[in-house]
């Protein structure tokens, strides 16, 4: 399918890769300079183009919007009504950022809300759809995997059914297991589990950058007569 990657950064530049490697057709945007992305741009010359925010906007039927949150007022303006009726996939933490450049998570506004919802009430007729906001944008890489045990769960949450069949495709296209949390508000849970996530990384593991090395995933067992059990 046709997708526009808004803002082809950490996370966009991987899934980019990704989807070009699954056959689908791209135009990449960046929130910044596009110089940054020319190394991307040649390497998928075949499956993707360069455009502006508004271009990448018009031209997907999926839209990536992954967007440094302090920016994403401004990228939503920038790409206009072009995101009515079409699938967004939004990938944001609610990161706040004091004027000494010092990122923290936004608990308040995490209390009453999520950047998924915002981004429904900022595009009404888009149908938004959270996802990959749980894994460090390196371990989106194909073989970042290949050694573990398992690999990650992709969650997505929506109030649009078809839009979340769509986003489970694209999920399974670069290389994951899609995991449907519900509807748009379970994305306060999914932000909240980012958070999370964190905590393990810098209580369990070596520090906040050994957040690369972790994933979040759904495991099934397969219950036998005896869990079945009950204490009555
Ligand atoms: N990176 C991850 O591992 C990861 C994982 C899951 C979810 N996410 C979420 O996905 C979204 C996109 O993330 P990304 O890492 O792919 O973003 P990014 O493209 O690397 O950065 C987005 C934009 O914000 C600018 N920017 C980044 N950090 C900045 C800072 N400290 N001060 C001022 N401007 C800054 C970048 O400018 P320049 O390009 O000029 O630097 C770029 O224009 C974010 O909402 C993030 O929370 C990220």
């Amino acid at each position: 399918m046709k997708i526009g990657i808004l803002n082809t950064g950490n996370v966009g530049s991987r899934l980019a890769r990704a989807w070009a490697a699954a056959g689908h057709q791209l135009k990449l945007a960046k929130d910044g300079e596009d110089r940054k992305i020319a190394p991307l741009l040649d390497e998928l010359a075949s499956e993707a183009t360069l455009g502006t925010i508004k271009e990448a906007a018009e031209y997907g039927d999926a839209l990536l919007f992954s967007v440094y949150w302090p920016r994403a007022n401004s990228v939503i303006e920038a790409a206009g009504k072009a995101l009515a009726g079409k699938v967004v996939i939004e990938t944001m933490n609610p990161l706040g950022v004091t004027d000494d450049f010092v990122h923290f998570h936004d608990h308040a506004f995490m209390r009453e809300s999520s950047t998924a919802e915002y981004l429904q009430e900022r595009l009404p007729d888009a149908k938004v759809v959270k996802a990959f906001n749980l894994l460090a944008a390196p371990a989106l890489e194909s073989d970042a995997w290949s050694s573990s045990a398992s690999k990650p769960s992709i969650f997505y949450a929506t109030d649009h059914h078809d839009a979340g069949q769509v986003v489970r495709r694209l999920i399974e296209d670069a290389g994951f297991t899609p995991v449907n949390a519900g509807p748009l508000k379970a994305a306060r849970q999914l932000e909240q589990l980012g958070v999370l996530l964190h905590h393990v990384a810098e209580n369990e593991y070596g520090g906040d950058a050994d957040l690369l090395k972790l994933g979040v995933s759904v495991v099934e067992a397969i219950p036998g007569p005896i869990m079945r059990e009950r204490i009555v």
